[in-house]
């Protein structure tokens, strides 16, 4: 059975979701930082201005920042910073792929939160959401920045029935995933920098880290999880020079909501094909076209050495294949680190 349950300190009101009509108003205040007239709306809709206002304070109540003003109408601010479990379960429970979802207000890290899920949990798949993460974590033991609703941060807890070699290539699903989650929502086309990252010009937006727990040779589970800065409006000074959102991108806000659910949508494609085929062969193609490391001079980087190399394609294991001296080899993501040599530094 389906369920969906929620730790937060968010009521939840069984039955609720956030209908159609809603989403519609909401994408077309999205298209403009102007106001839209009541009138405009009412009309657009057909139905009448106050059954308009009614919406209007329903939404600001599920946490749309909506500025109404007399006429001249009504002007959205600010998505939500939080995600309500309802509103996600609706949007995605027809992909199939969760059978729950957590949302949480502040956590240490959604991956962690799944470890622990899994390890007390009844093998459904789970996606797990937070607005904070406070100690959210990156590969290579480095940390994840998840400023409070400025991001997406989400872990899908998974119980593969595949072999554990295939696991990594989840990452490889999911940077996809969220690539094309982007470029339908916002129309921006990032790249993904083999294996883990979605960058723009030059700066990171996402970064994505599969986890895997094995019993005699058999996936016990499987977490991949995402984090996108979406609506950051600064990055810390640190990361600046590295780092970029969404929103200072398309210098407006994002909906997050929405990008997260055309993001699960994807991803729940992509891993069904998976599944049935445990190859990459039906989307090695469009990986390799969106991937900026293919065709790039890279350095690659592992505990004793630095090696400088050309990248040919990732191949179907998932694999790096690089040219290093006249001689053709195969890069596995565990094993290194890879850096453009002009460009973004991992
Ligand atoms: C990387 O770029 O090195 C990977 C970053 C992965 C960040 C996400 S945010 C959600 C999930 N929880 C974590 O602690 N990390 C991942």
């Amino acid at each position: 059975m389906n369920r969906h349950i929620e730790i937060s300190n968010e009521v939840y009101k069984d039955g609720e979701s956030m209908g159609t009509t809603k989403n519609q108003i909401i994408e077309l205040l999205s298209q403009t930082d102007d106001y839209v007239s009541g009138a405009i709306l009412s009309q657009q809709f057909g139905m009448s201005r106050s059954a308009i206002w009614k919406h209007m304070n329903q939404l600001k109540e599920s946490g749309y920042h909506i500025e109404s003003v007399k006429h001249k109408g009504y002007r959205l601010l600010e998505f939500p910073e939080s995600f309500s479990t309802q509103e996600v379960w609706s949007s995605i429970k027809a992909y199939g792929l969760v059978q729950e979802v957590v949302t949480i207000k502040s956590v240490d890290s959604t991956n962690e939160e799944a470890k622990r899920m899994a390890n007390t949990g009844n093998g459904h798949n789970i996606l797990i959401l937070a607005e904070e993460q406070l100690a959210g974590k990156g590969r290579r033991g480095r940390t994840w920045v998840s400023e409070k609703g400025a991001g997406i941060y989400m872990s899908f807890l998974l119980h593969p029935s595949f072999q554990p070699i295939h696991a990594s290539k989840l990452t490889l699903l999911a940077g996809l995933a969220v690539y094309r989650g982007i470029l339908s929502v916002t129309g921006l086309k990032v790249a993904i920098k083999w294996p883990n990252d979605l960058v723009y010009n030059g700066k990171k937006i996402g970064g994505i880290l599969t986890e895997m727990s094995t019993e005699m040779n058999e996936i016990r589970y499987v977490i991949v999880g995402i984090g996108i800065n979406v609506n950051g409006k600064k990055m810390a000074v640190d990361i600046q020079s590295m780092a970029t959102s969404l929103g200072l991108i398309l210098e407006k806000k994002v909906n997050k909501k929405l990008l997260l659910s055309q993001i699960v949508e994807v991803f729940s494609q992509l891993y069904n094909a998976f599944s049935l085929s445990n190859s990459l062969a039906f989307m090695i193609e469009a990986y390799n076209q969106q991937c900026i490391t293919v065709g790039k001079e890279i350095q690659i980087i592992s505990k004793n050495e630095s090696e400088i190399g050309h990248c040919i394609e990732v191949g179907l294991d998932g694999g790096l294949k690089v040219v290093i001296d006249g001689e053709e080899r195969i890069i596995q993501s565990g094993e290194v680190s890879v850096r453009g040599l002009y460009g973004y530094v991992d």
